[in-house]
C-alpha cells in the first residue's frame, strides 16, 4: 500500500523538496509538466502548482495549477452571460492541469484537489475579479470527471469547460 495513503493528506505549493521524478498518473503530457515544466512556470509566475502530499511524505499524490486567464463572453451560455455586463472578454481562473497518481486513482483524491483548487479560486476573487473557473479536460475522460461537478462545456469548445463564480460561491457558503 502506497506510503502516504497513511497519512493525513494536505496540499502544499509544489517546493523543491517535493520528489516530483515519481510522479506517475498514466497521462505523459501531465507526468512531463510537474517533472520538468512546473518549477520554472512557478518562478515565472506563468502557472502556480499546488501538491497533495501526505504529511511528513515527499512523494506527489497527486496535483493541480492556476492561472489567470480570459473568456469571450460570446463563449458563455446565454443563460450566464446576460447576468454579466456586455464587455467583450471577461477575467476567468484556469485549472490547466490536474492529476492524481496511477496508484492513488479512485479514492477521493481527485476532487479532494477539485474542491481545494475551487475554493483557492472563490478566496482570490477577493482580490483579483474572476467570473468562471475554466479546465481544459484533456480527454473524454477527464471532461466526464469535470461534467460530474456540473462544469459546463464552452460554446463552441467539446472539451473546455466553466463553472460560474456564483456556484462555486454557493458551493462553499450552503
Ligand atoms: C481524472 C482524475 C483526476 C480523477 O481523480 P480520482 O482521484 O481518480 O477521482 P476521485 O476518486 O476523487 O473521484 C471523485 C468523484 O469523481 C468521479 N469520477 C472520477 N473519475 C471520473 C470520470 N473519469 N468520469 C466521471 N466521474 C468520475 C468518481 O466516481 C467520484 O464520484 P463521487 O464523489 O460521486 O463518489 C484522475 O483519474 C487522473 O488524474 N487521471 C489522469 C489525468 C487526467 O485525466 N486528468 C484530468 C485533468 S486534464
Amino acid at each position: 500500500m502506497p506510503e502516504s495513503f497513511h497519512l493525513k493528506p494536505v496540499i502544499k505549493p509544489l517546493g523543491k523538496h517535493h520528489d516530483r521524478a515519481a510522479f506517475d498518473c498514466g497521462v505523459e503530457a501531465l507526468q512531463h509538466y510537474i517533472r520538468e515544466q512546473a518549477g520554472q512556470d512557478m518562478q515565472r509566475k506563468i502557472a502556480a502548482t499546488f501538491v497533495l502530499v501526505g504529511d511528513t511524505s515527499a512523494a506527489i499524490v497527486g496535483y493541480y495549477t492556476l492561472s489567470s486567464t480570459s473568456v469571450n463572453i460570446v463563449e458563455l451560455p446565454e443563460q450566464v452571460a446576460r447576468k454579466l455586463p456586455r464587455y467583450p472578454m471577461m477575467p476567468a481562473t484556469l485549472i490547466g492541469r490536474l492529476a492524481v497518481g496511477r496508484h492513488y486513482q479512485g479514492r477521493g483524491y481527485g476532487k479532494f484537489l477539485l474542491a481545494d483548487a475551487l475554493r483557492r479560486c472563490l478566496i482570490a476573487t477577493e482580490q483579483v475579479g474572476s467570473v468562471a473557473v475554466i479546465v481544459d479536460a484533456k480527454d473524454d475522460k477527464a471532461k466526464a470527471f469535470y461534467e460530474h461537478f456540473q462544469f459546463i462545456p464552452l460554446v463552441n469548445y467539446s472539451h473546455r469547460l466553466f463553472l460560474p463564480m456564483v456556484v462555486i460561491e454557493d458551493y462553499f457558503t450552503r
